[in-house]
């Protein structure tokens, strides 16, 4: 029989979830870039119904606002009231109208459910022909579920609330999980027939079920070959097990794809992630957002990468990045924060505690140690010198600094932006550049050096510092062609700002 995509999917979201102990809705709650509607959403998207219809109710600006950023395709129903799955079901039929064929239902809060699950079911439920096919679960503890009662031929009869449930139903191991399909025409009419007689004074989707079978139509089940798919999200605890089984999932399937993840036990990469086949993510990382990894990049141990593009072969170490792009052979860490809008060239380097806001470090260009750059652009092939700072912000506004290609700028050169350093040109270190400086100029902006002879033997006598000035000194004396001579022409050299008054200094 050929199949035909449903008419409607219902997502039942009206619910408040108390036991989240949250301000916000239940099915708002997040993992793995998703919240648990969105990802009972992306589970129902493969099927493609003909139409999505969420039911909202607690928090229903929200549940909307989100459902119109995130999918916007979805229509919702506001169920005023929290009468019961069946009287959701119900508004819904009423307020969408002539439905026909396949209806499925589930619920926004089972965020482990597979594509491949609603698809058997669509398909075993148009097969069999049956007026509705009820997707069950045995477990070990059926506490609180809803049980299923079978038929002699193995049909289902009914399904009874755990609170309505007899001693011999509660011995029952075999659960209703909440996910139905449905024949449109069947639904309708015996929703019709549902009572509000039991323990919540609720009209119970459930009872359709005994509904149908008591007008002798046949109703199955498809029994979950994975209890934890049909698991529902009531708390936090539960939150954090849904998103351990899908982090597992997910670095399953990327290692199956060529990925190596050295230990998929401490990474955790988001749903809109995208890897290449040997890309390696190493422990304690967390990939986020629409992250990108090209082959043959590592990233981690120990980063957060939010919504950023790596390239090939680029090696990212104990980094937090946010929106950055970092090019191909790129070197990142350890200890550095890209912020939004960075932009590594190729071949480029940002090193321990360097912070880099919307700049771009252009190929081969390298910012290795303690620097903050922010609102930068610099060529390519340039170096700068660590603990500088691209001082961009006055107090009142952010202004732009340009550095060119083969720029040398000196160790502890503050760059007062807005301000431009041309094409090969050098800072002296330790400078506060405040001037343009022209390509192949030496920017040099600092106090001179004062050396006051003798100062700690007399102002600081008997120190340890003196104690160790006093022996140097005569050791000086006992050998007197050597390094004292040496140290004064040192000194005098400096003074001249000749050329060993060399601004790189980086150390690396
Ligand atoms: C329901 C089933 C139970 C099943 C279990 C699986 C019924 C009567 N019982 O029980 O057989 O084992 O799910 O998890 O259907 N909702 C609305 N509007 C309402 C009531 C509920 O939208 O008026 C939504 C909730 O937000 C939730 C879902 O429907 O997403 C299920 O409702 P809930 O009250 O949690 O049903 P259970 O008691 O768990
Ligand atoms: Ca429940």
């Amino acid at each position: 029989m050929t199949q035909s995509r449903p008419a409607a999917v219902i997502v039942l979201a009206a619910g408040e979830g108390t036991r989240m102990k949250s301000r916000t809705a239940k099915v708002l709650h997040m993992f793995l870039g998703r919240t648990l509607l969105g990802h009972v959403l992306a589970a129902t998207e493969p099927l493609e119904a003909a139409a999505t219809v969420v039911v909202i109710g607690h928090q229903r600006d929200a549940v909307r606002e989100h459902l119109a950023a995130t999918a916007p395709e979805a229509r919702s129903v506001v169920q005023e009231q929290q009468n019961g799955t069946g009287h959701a079901v119900r508004i819904v039929l009423e307020a969408v109208g002539d439905l026909a064929g396949t209806v499925v239902v589930v619920c926004g809060d089972t965020p482990l459910l597979r594509p491949a699950t609603l698809l058997a079911l669509v398909a075993q439920h148009q097969d069999g022909g049956s007026a509705a096919t009820v997707v069950t679960a045995r477990v070990d503890d059926p506490t609180g579920y809803g049980r299923v009662l079978r038929s002699p031929d193995g049909g289902v009869r009914s399904i009874v609330e755990h609170r309505d449930a007899d001693g011999a139903t509660l011995e029952i191991g075999e659960i209703n999980s909440g996910i139905y399909a449905f024949d449109a025409d069947a639904l309708r009419s015996a929703l019709g027939q549902v009572s509000t007689d039991n323990s919540q004074g609720e009209e119970y989707l459930t009872d359709v079920i005994g509904v149908l079978v008591g007008a002798g139509r046949r109703v199955d089940a498809m029994v979950v070959l994975d209890n934890r798919e049909v698991m529902g999200v009531n708390d936090r605890v539960q939150l954090a097990e849904a998103r351990s089984v899908m982090r597992a999932r997910i670095n399953e399937q990327w290692m199956r794809s060529g990925v190596s993840i050295v230990d998929p036990t401490t990474t955790v990469i988001g749903v809109a992630v995208q890897l290449e086949a040997d890309a390696v993510i190493h422990p304690w990382t967390l990939l986020e957002g629409r992250t990108t990894v090209a082959a043959g990049a590592e990233v981690g141990p120990g980063s957060q990468i939010i919504d950023t593009t790596i390239g090939r072969g680029a090696v990212v170490r104990f980094t937090t990045s946010d929106r950055a792009v970092i090019g191909p052979g790129s070197a990142v860490g350890p200890y550095t924060y890209l912020r939004p809008g960075t932009e590594l060239g190729r071949g480029a380097r940002a090193g321990a505690f360097v912070e880099l806001k919307n700049s771009r470090v252009g190929d081969g260009s390298k910012v290795p140690h303690l620097s903050y750059v922010g609102d930068a652009q610099i060529g390519e092939g340039s170096n700068i010198g660590a603990a500088t700072v691209v001082v961009n912000y006055d107090g009142v506004a952010k202004h732009p600094t340009v550095i060119g290609d083969h720029v040398r700028i000196g160790s502890d050169t503050m760059l007062v932006a807005p301000v431009t350093v041309g094409d090969g040109a050098y800072t002296a270190a330790g400078s506060v550049i405040t001037d343009d400086v022209p390509a192949g100029a030496m920017g040099v902006g600092r106090a001179r050096q004062r050396t006051i002879v003798d100062w700690v033997l007399r102002k600081r006598r008997g120190t340890a510092s003196a104690k160790a000035a006093e022996r140097a000194q005569l050791a000086a004396k006992a050998e007197p062609t050597g390094d004292s001579e040496r140290a004064a022409g040192e000194n005098a050299a400096a003074e001249t700002l000749d050329g060993r008054d060399t601004p790189e200094g980086t150390g690396s």
